[in-house]
C-alpha cells in the first residue's frame, strides 16, 4: 500500500489482509469504537491478533487507535480477610448485637484485637451505626442502628469475584469503592491500559466486497489441487508494516569484552589457563613473596574460608618459599627476615587476584617458552559502590622465555589494548611484592578526556620464580576488566552490569563492542 501514505485510499487498490477484513468488518458493522478485548470477543480472536490488525488499518488510515488508562480495583491483603470475615466495624457490630447492644470498650478490645478494634470503632461510628457513651468510669458501645449489608460490603462481595473497573461497578458503589481505596491494604489498584479502534469515515464508506473479497498471504497445495486459488487475492507485502520490535539473542555486555579479549590473547599466541576460586594463601599470597602481614591479607580485603578453614600445602614447595620469605634462600635476596609460619599458607581464601593462578601453572610449567593468560573472577572484600564491586573479573598473562626484556612487556600490553581499541597507552612506575621492575599502564579515553588504570604489570622477582624452580624472566601483567568494559561501554556505574537492566541490555545492538572496537 502505498496510497495511504498521501494520506488518501485508492480503493481499487486497498488490499486488505483477512484478519484487517475481520476487523474492519465488526467495525462497519458495529458502527461504533470497540476496544481491542471486544474486538477480540467478537471475532474470535485474540488480542494480540487484533492489536496487529489495528496497526496495519491505522497505517492505511481505516482507523484511528487511541489509548487509554483505566484503573483496576482488586482486594488487597487485608481486603481478602475482610471479605471472608466481613468488615472490622460489622465484626464489632455483630459482638454488641450478640451483647444486647452495649459492651464496654476494653472488653471490646480485648475481643476483637487491638487492630480489629481500633478500625472497627471508628468506621461504626463514622457510618452512625454506635455511640460511645461514658457511664460512671466505663466508656461504651451502643448499637444505635441495625444496618443491612453496607455498600463497602456489596462492593467486597463483588471484587471477591474478581477485580473490576470502577465503571464496572454499580453507580451507587463507586464512592464506596474510594472509600474502600483509602483504607490500608484493603485495595489494590493497578492501571490497565486499554485501546479504543475507532472506525474512519474511509472504512465506514469502504465497500462490501473489499471486505468480503477472500484474501491469502500464500497459496496452499490444497488450494491448487482445488481450484480454489482461482478465487483468492494474493495479499500485498507491506514491508513497512509495523511489528514489534524483535529483540536478538546475544550475550551480555560483559560477557561479549570477554570474549573478544580471549580472541584477542588467542590472535597473539596465549593459552588459557584455569584455576580454583577458593585457593591456598599459599599460592594467593605466599608463593607470590608477600609477607605474611602484608595488610592485603588482613580481613578487611580478603574473604577467608569459615569452613573449611585449611587446606594442604604442595609439600615440595613448602621449604623453599619458607625460605624465600625468612633469608632469601638461594635467589640472591635477603627475604622479608620473620619467621614464616605453614599454618598461615595454608588458610584457605576466596582468590583476591588471578595471579595465584599464574604461579600455580608456572610450579608445574617452570620449562620456557610459556605464554598463558586468564580472565575470571576474583573476590575482594569492598564495600559496593559505583566505582567498587566484591566480585569482578581480572583479565591476566605472563611469558616466560629466555630472552625476553622488561621492553617486551610494555610492547606486549601496548599491542594488547590497541587490539582493544585503546591507542594510547603509557606507562608509570608502581610497586608490587612480586614484581621489579613493577610499573602500571594508563589509557587516554579520548571522549572523556581522563585517564584510566589498566593494569598492573612487572617481571617476576627471583624470591618468586627461583622456589618454583623457575629459571628465566617471566614477565607478568594483571588487572580488573570491569573498568576497562565501564569505559569501553561508555558508562559511569560498574554495577550496571550485574543489574540485568533488559532495557539497556536490548538496546545495545547485537555485537556492539566488537563493532565499536572495529574487529568486525
Ligand atoms: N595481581 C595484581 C593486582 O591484582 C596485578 C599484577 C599482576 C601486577 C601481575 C603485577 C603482575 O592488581
Amino acid at each position: 500500500m502505498v496510497a495511504h501514505r498521501e494520506g488518501s485510499i485508492i480503493v481499487s487498490e486497498l488490499t486488505l489482509h483477512w484478519l484487517e477484513r475481520e476487523v474492519a468488518r465488526i467495525l462497519k458493522r458495529s458502527g461504533k469504537p470497540l476496544s481491542f478485548e471486544e474486538t477480540a470477543e467478537l471475532t474470535g480472536r485474540d488480542v494480540g491478533s487484533i492489536a496487529k490488525a489495528a496497526l496495519w488499518l491505522l497505517s492505511k488510515g481505516l482507523v484511528t487507535v487511541e489509548e487509554y488508562e483505566r484503573r483496576i480495583y482488586g482486594l488487597g491483603e487485608e481486603g481478602r480477610i475482610y471479605a471472608e470475615r466481613g468488615l472490622p466495624e460489622r465484626r464489632l457490630l455483630e459482638r454488641l448485637k450478640s451483647a444486647g447492644g452495649r459492651l464496654d470498650l476494653r472488653t471490646l478490645e480485648k475481643e476483637l484485637g487491638e487492630k480489629e478494634f481500633r478500625i472497627g470503632i471508628n468506621w461504626a461510628r463514622r457510618m452512625g451505626w454506635i455511640e460511645i457513651e461514658k457511664i460512671d468510669e466505663n466508656v461504651y458501645a451502643r448499637l444505635v442502628s441495625e444496618p443491612g449489608e453496607s455498600p463497602e460490603e456489596r462492593v467486597l462481595g463483588i471484587l471477591k469475584g474478581g477485580e473490576r473497573e470502577i465503571s464496572e461497578l454499580p453507580e451507587d458503589l463507586r464512592e464506596a469503592c474510594q472509600r474502600l481505596a483509602s483504607r490500608p491494604g484493603v485495595l489494590e489498584t493497578r492501571t490497565k491500559r486499554i485501546h479504543i479502534l475507532r472506525p474512519t469515515d474511509a472504512l465506514l464508506k469502504l465497500s462490501d466486497s473489499i471486505l468480503e473479497v477472500e484474501e491469502v498471504t500464500k497459496i496452499t497445495p490444497s488450494m491448487i489441487a482445488s481450484g480454489a486459488w482461482r478465487r483468492v487475492r494474493l495479499s500485498r507485502f507491506d514491508i513497512w508494516a509495523p511489528t514489534p520490535p524483535a529483540f536478538a539473542g546475544k550475550r551480555h555486555p560483559l560477557r561479549e569484552l570477554i570474549k573478544i579479549v580471549r580472541e584477542v590473547f588467542v590472535e597473539m599466541g596465549f593459552e588459557e589457563i584455569k584455576g580454583p576460586l577458593v585457593e591456598l594463601a599459599f599460592w594467593n599470597f605466599d608463593a607470590l613473596f608477600q609477607p605474611q602481614d602484608h595488610p592485603a591479607r588482613e580481613m578487611h580485603d580478603t574473604f577467608y574460608l569459615a569452613e573449611p578453614e585449611f587446606g594442604e600445602l604442595p609439600a615440595h614447595l613448602v621449604e623453599p618459599v619458607r625460605r624465600a620469605h625468612e633469608d632469601g634462600g638461594d635467589t640472591g635476596s635477603t627475604g622479608w627476615g620473620y619467621k614464616w609460619r605453614e599454618e598461615e599458607a595454608r588458610k584457605l581464601l576466596l582468590r583476591t587476584h588471578t595471579t595465584a593462578t599464574t604461579i600455580r601453572w608456572l610450579a608445574d610449567h617452570h620449562e620456557p617458552p610459556v605464554k598463558v593468560f586468564s580472565v575470571d573472577r576474583i573476590y575482594r572484600n569492598e564495600k559496593v559502590d559505583w566505582k567498587h564491586l566484591a566480585e569482578f573479573h581480572q583479565i591476566e598473562g605472563i611469558v616466560m622465555s629466555e630472552n625476553v626484556s622488561f621492553r617486551d612487556l610494555l610492547g606486549l600490553i601496548k599491542e594488547f589494548y590497541a587490539r582493544l581499541g585503546l591507542k594510547n597507552v603509557r606507562f608509570r612506575p608502581s610497586y608490587f611484592p612480586y614484581t621489579e621492575p613493577s610499573a602500571e599502564a594508563i589509557a587516554y579515553l579520548e571522549d572523556k578526556k581522563t585517564w584510566l588504570e589498566l593494569i598492573g604489570m612487572g617481571i617476576f622477582r627471583p624470591e618468586v620464580t627461583r622456589p618454583m624452580g623457575v629459571k628465566h624472566r617471566v614477565l607478568a601483567w594483571g588487572g580488573g576488566l570491569e573498568r576497562l568494559a565501564l569505559a569501553l561501554y561508555d558508562l559511569d556505574d560498574i554495577r550496571t552490569f550485574y543489574m540485568n537492566d533488559l532495557n539497556w541490555i536490548r538496546s545495545l545492538p547485537v555485537s556492539y563492542l566488537s563493532r565499536k572496537i572495529g574487529l568486525i
